[in-house]
């Protein structure tokens, strides 16, 4: 029964349940040597609530979305916001606090530990600052543009609330910088992991590999559902601009 196998037995299995333990509040690296059940009881916590929990967040895929055809915007917009707050709150936070506690001599290699501890952070801040801008001026922009044209608001307020973005060379610019995490594939040589590596970097690697999945995910929405709409639609709110007043 895993309920009584030791948290570092289990994990070796799964390196995926390193996560989901986490967000029951189990920080498996604190517990290797005990088993949930016995951290349960330390913690005072129902096991049949961890085991729900587990169950959910193993099942559940935050990332995953059966979009219609043409998705409409604000249906898009949602889903994206919301893997943003599953990347920014979650699951970088984890992987932060595990390369941030995790010791370089138990890597294969202790100077990849080593470089990953500065690399990360980096890439951490680089790739929140990357999802707040899209937030704050993509999304608020596009937002605008919805409701002109849906809802056929007067198309002056476009001249006021366009922040200074270039939309046709954002969605460009998106297409190529499609490799963020290219510096910590190279660094960790396609996320190599031997078999005798410690547990902590099978952890740390199986999750930057499905993070950088995660985000190949992500990305391809933005790409080729969200970023050739918004364009068309900033087209068409121009045009019902030009319309509305010819001297613009
Ligand atoms: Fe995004
Ligand atoms: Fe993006």
């Amino acid at each position: 029964m895993f309920l009584h196998t030791e948290i570092g037995e289990l994990i070796e299995r799964d390196p995926g349940l390193g996560f989901a333990l986490y967000k029951c509040g189990i920080f498996f690296s604190e517990h290797q040597n005990d088993s949930i059940s016995m951290v349960c009881r330390s913690q005072n916590i129902k096991e049949d609530w961890v085991v729900r929990a587990l169950d959910s967040v193993l099942v559940h895929d935050p990332i995953k979305q059966d979009f219609q055809k043409n998705p409409h915007i604000p249906e898009l917009i949602e889903h994206l916001l919301r893997v943003h707050v599953f990347f920014s709150k979650e699951k970088l936070p984890f992987l932060f606090k595990l390369i941030k506690n995790s010791d370089p001599d138990g890597f294969h290699d202790p100077q990849v530990g080593k470089d990953l501890k500065l690399l990360f952070p980096l890439f951490y801040e680089d790739f929140v600052a990357h999802i707040r801008k899209e937030e704050t001026t993509t999304f608020a922009y596009t937002r605008t543009l919805y409701s002109v044209w849906n809802h056929r608001k007067n198309p002056a307020i476009l001249q006021f609330t366009k922040p200074n973005i270039d939309l046709r060379r954002l969605a460009l610019e998106h297409l190529e910088d499609d490799d963020e995490m290219i510096g910590i594939r190279e660094m960790t040589k396609d996320y190599y992991c031997p078999k005798n590596a410690g547990t902590q970097q099978k952890v740390i690697f199986w999750e930057l590999k499905k993070f950088e999945k995660d985000l190949r995910r992500h990305s391809k929405i933005e790409n080729e559902l969200f970023f050739p709409q918004v364009v068309k639609l900033e087209k068409c709110c121009r045009e019902y601009l030009r319309n509305t007043f010819p001297d613009n």
